[in-house]
């Protein structure tokens, strides 16, 4: 009797359930289709949130050149200082700053140096701190010392080394300094320790022992492990708009941050005053995470390194400076500039720039296959610009694929004059971005289905879902984006890579969010977004399979219940990946077709990021929302049911 209750009680619930959603799929297993190329999932790196210098690039002085418009910006001096630019070691950052005799033993003369929002320093780990000095009128003492200012010891000083300062040739100094207890607000000092005579001190810098890879002068380890463990396969840099500059001096031009770091010269960062709202005082590019640098990383983790070049145009946002627009006859440094950084990543180490990169400590080429020229550009100017780079680059170097832009929006104006013309010019790839809201990402899902299949391909350059009123990086908008990102992977042939934008924010520093990675001066935090994209870098697949619903795509379509759903193989497996953006958990059912028999599903592993809308990670709790996998033995070769959790991304990766 009771059997029968809970059997009829099954069958209202399974009728129940097939009248609100069936959601059965039909996955075509022996029908590969496009070809997921191996760039279609990357990141995009630009420095804005302080996301370069007290950032990736683990300097931890600012200013340390003396090279922002005001000398001393970052520094506190005392005693007697003063900032000097003739007789530098330096030719293209100029000052310096020489420590005067105070003209009494107990009075001293120095800097303090508050770093990137403190300088952080543990208990007991290592740093390596430079300078180069000199003494002009005989030897002096000079002593280095971190400091805790808001220390209740007797001794603020955490870690000190003296240096001997006798020639009066410029020399750089080193020092590791190891000190005995932590800060999180420290400063950096260094003052005269027998002020008689005066020193000059240049380039004063320090850096964690521990950086990534342990390279000297290299990258935050936390930071750049949460790129490698994205596995991306394309890896854009350096922007944005800091490619465009609002004038044309301030645009990045690469060969300014190429060869040694102390001869880098220091360059406006735009988003020092880019929203009003946002204002800094002292946001610059040191140049020290430069070309060179980006081309290692990209190395380092397995991504192919997409430079973007200033195609001579300034921001057209900013466009009280149109006037600043390069005429085209005086293009041609512009083009050099594309040309030489294809001599700087791939040329023979005989060739002038080949050498640069071998003396820098890399003979081996770079293997440079993509570069795109301009990065929000819009109108004919853009395209007048464009189209000679193109007949260039081209004839010299059919090898790089060339992306341009389709401008700043999604649709639009712009957008609808750059796309045919991009098609015209014969452009490989084309860089779209959109921020957008979370109605937008729900209406996309077939974007890519209306493509052309023919001809220049699709870079999602740089994406972010924004829901309005709440733009912090919490889980709704993640989820969003991964249905979307459905329709890139259904869409492989023509999309042919995706970045998500921006990547880093300092929590003290950010201009723009959400973003996907947010840190502190010791801590990071992976948000919902980077675990979406992570599901699917992991999870790329070398071939698109067929997968519909009704015979139409899985794109949250009426009567899709706010499914959005693609498929991959990747040799034996079959990777299938489903958004469920609905209140409710739903019913799944896959209908594999083209699975033998004697070749059955055998495993599964099920990856699933879930969490209320409103959750999301922060510094101190970074684990709020995470992925969470769990393995299964199966045995499938037709139909396979499952419920997805409401509000769910879920990766299902079945073996053989
Ligand atoms: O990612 C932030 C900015 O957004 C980029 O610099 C620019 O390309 C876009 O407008």
């Amino acid at each position: 009797m009771k059997k029968a209750i809970f059997l009829s009680a099954m069958t209202i619930a399974v009728a129940n359930a097939t009248a609100i959603a069936d959601n059965t799929v039909v996955l075509q297993a022996d029908k590969p289709g496009a070809r997921v190329q191996p760039t279609m999932y990357g990141i995009f790196f630009e420095d804005i949130n302080y996301a370069a210098d007290g950032g990736l690039y683990a300097e931890m002085v600012k200013n340390r050149s003396f090279e922002f418009p005001y000398a001393l910006t970052g520094w506190t001096p005392f005693g007697t200082v003063e900032v000097k630019d003739e007789g530098g070691p330096f030719e293209r950052n100029p000052h310096y700053v020489r420590l005067m005799p105070s003209g009494h033993n107990d009075k001293h003369s120095g800097l303090e140096n508050q770093g990137f929002f403190g300088v952080t320093f543990k208990k007991d780990s290592v740093y390596k701190f430079s300078i180069y000095m000199r003494a002009p009128q005989g030897a002096g003492k000079v002593r280095v010392e971190l400091c805790n200012p808001a220390s209740m010891d007797n001794s603020m000083v955490y870690a000190s080394h003296t240096f001997d300062v006798d020639s009066p040739d410029w020399i750089k100094y080193t020092a590791e300094l190891k000190p005995t207890k932590g800060c999180d607000k420290g400063v950096l000092r260094l003052f005269l320790v027998h002020p008689d005579k005066p020193i000059d001190v240049e380039h004063v810098s320090m850096f964690p022992a521990n950086t990534w890879k342990g390279r000297e002068g290299g990258l935050r380890r936390d930071l750049a492990q949460a790129l490698a463990d994205l596995k991306p396969g394309i890896f854009r840099f350096p922007g944005g708009c800091i490619v465009e500059g609002t004038e044309v001096p301030d645009r990045y031009q690469w060969k300014n941050t190429v060869g040694p770091v102390e001869n880098r010269p220091t360059n406006l960062n735009r988003w020092l005053y880019t929203f009003p709202n946002r204002l800094a005082s002292d946001y610059y590019q040191s140049g020290g995470l430069g070309f060179y640098e980006y081309f290692q990383l990209s190395e380092d983790i397995g991504a192919e390194p997409l430079p973007v070049l200033n195609v001579g145009l300034v921001c057209q946002y900013q466009n009280w400076h149109q006037d600043q627009t390069i005429p085209l006859d005086s293009l041609q440094p512009y083009i050099d500039d594309a040309l030489d950084l294809i001599e700087f990543a791939n040329g023979s180490t005989d060739t002038k720039w080949g050498k640069l990169r071998a003396d820098m400590g890399h003979p081996a080429p770079f293997n440079l296959k993509f570069m795109a020229i301009g990065n929000e550009q819009w109108g004919p100017e853009y395209v007048a610009r464009l189209e000679p780079f193109l007949k260039v680059l081209k004839e010299k170097h059919p090898e790089i694929k060339i992306i341009g832009s389709s401008g700043p929006d999604s649709e639009g104006d712009k957008f609808d004059y750059l796309w045919p013309e991009m098609r015209r010019l014969k452009a490989d790839l084309v860089d779209e971005h959109f921020y957008r809201p979370g109605e937008w990402f729900l209406s996309q899902g077939t974007r890519y289905d209306k493509y052309p299949r023919k001809g220049t391909k699709v870079f999602a350059g740089e994406y972010a879902c924004h829901i309005k009123g709440k733009k912090y990086n919490h889980f709704y908008p993640a989820l969003l984006e991964g249905a979307f990102m459905t329709g890139l992977e259904r869409n492989a042939d023509v999309v042919e890579m995706a970045t998500y934008a921006p990547l880093f924010a300092h929590v003290e520093g950010w201009q723009w969010r959400p973003d996907m990675i947010w840190f502190d001066n010791s801590r990071s935090m992976k948000t919902a977004s980077y675990y979406v994209q992570q599901m699917y870098s992991l999870n790329r697949g070398d071939r698109v399979l067929p997968l519909t619903m009704d015979k139409k795509p899985v794109a949250g379509l009426e009567g899709q219940n706010g499914l959005f759903a693609s498929a991959v193989s990747e040799g034996n497996d079959i990777i299938v990946k489903v958004a469920n953006t609905g209140e409710t958990a739903q019913p799944f059912t896959i209908d594999f077709k083209g699975i033998k028999a004697k070749a059955p599903l055998t495993g599964l592993s099920v990856t699933r990021l879930t969490a209320p809308d409103d959750a999301e990670n922060t510094l101190d709790n970074p684990d709020t929302v995470k992925p969470m996998t769990t393995k299964e033995s199966i045995n499938v070769t037709a139909n396979w049911s499952t419920t997805l959790p409401a509000r769910s991304m879920t990766v299902f990766r079945f073996t053989r």
